[in-house]
């Protein structure tokens, strides 16, 4: 077996003796986005610090803990506060805790994220259910020996977000009149913001948003066989008139603003699972 295995069933068994649920959803809170936690009824809520083989967060905006709990009849765990390549971390240290959740038994991933708008219909504020994504520019986290345990060496990524989630997601925000914008995330690594060159780029080839997370994680899922669903929070808009300066202060700002939107989704989303 393989050292990655290993590790993992070590975390595994450290977080089910403080927390035996078995949570059904795995949600991961991007920057700015960590109030969804308050509408949860928490049953334990684990340091990051204290968990074998994790990572710490060092983000500002990002909080640190792995929460259990439950919306409704529902179990879910969050994670409060991801972990992003920026940091200093491997790409393989930023999914690992997207495989303990697989391996605690959740069936779906939540994503959330910050993101920056590059198309020009975008408005800050807006979120954007991610229907696909590029993530060229970000280090692929299944590079190196491929572990068949965890899935297959060469996994199809032909459709990272899971369409009926996505339906269902389009459903409940028609009827709970939640504006709903879809399109292209364009993963890179950061930690710098885009240049305005970068960020004409980026809406050139393609794609829709541009933020420094999520792919990593969708990629590991999809290895996994978990199905995605993920929701970027346009924070600031890299197409624009005029020279924009564009700081994590304003992120935070726009994420908070527009959270009450995507809490609601997520929470409906989850009941409807
Ligand atoms: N670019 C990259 N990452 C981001 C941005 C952005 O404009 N906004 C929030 N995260």
């Amino acid at each position: 077996m393989s050292l990655i295995i290993d590790q993992l069933k070590e975390t595994v068994g450290f977080i089910r003796d403080k927390c035996p649920t078995v949570p059904e959803v795995g949600i991961v809170l991007g920057s700015g986005l960590g109030n969804f936690l308050k509408d949860i009824t928490v049953e334990a809520a684990i340091p990051y610090e204290d968990i074998p083989y994790f990572p710490v967060s060092t983000v500002k905006g990002h909080e640190g803990a792995l929460v259990f709990g439950s919306i409704h009849d529902k179990k879910i765990m969050a994670m409060a506060g991801r972990f992003h390549f920026y940091e200093g971390y491997t790409a393989t240290e930023v999914i690992y805790p997207i495989r303990v959740m697989k391996l605690l038994g959740i069936k779906h991933l939540l994503l959330s994220n910050a993101a920056g708008g590059v198309n020009p219909d975008f408005k800050v504020g807006d979120l954007m259910m991610i229907n696909d994504h590029i993530s060229l520019a970000a280090v692929n986290p299944l590079l190196g020996p491929n572990d068949d345990l965890l899935g297959p060496r060469f996994p199809d990524m032909s459709e990272p977000y899971c369409p009926k989630l996505r339906a269902r997601a389009n459903a409940i925000c028609a009827s709970l009149n939640i504006p709903l914008k879809e399109g292209v995330y364009f993963g890179v690594t950061g930690p710098t913001f885009e240049t305005r060159a970068e960020y004409r780029m980026i809406n050139r080839l393609g794609a829709d948003a541009v933020g420094m997370s999520t792919v990593q994680e969708t990629i590991a899922a999809v290895h996994l066989g978990l199905p995605v669903f993920a929701v970027s929070v346009i924070t600031d808009l890299g197409i624009t008139d005029r020279p924009a300066i564009i700081t994590h202060e304003e992120v935070l700002e726009a994420a908070g603003k527009a959270e009450p939107l995507l809490t609601a989704l997520f929470k409906q989303l989850i009941i409807e699972l």
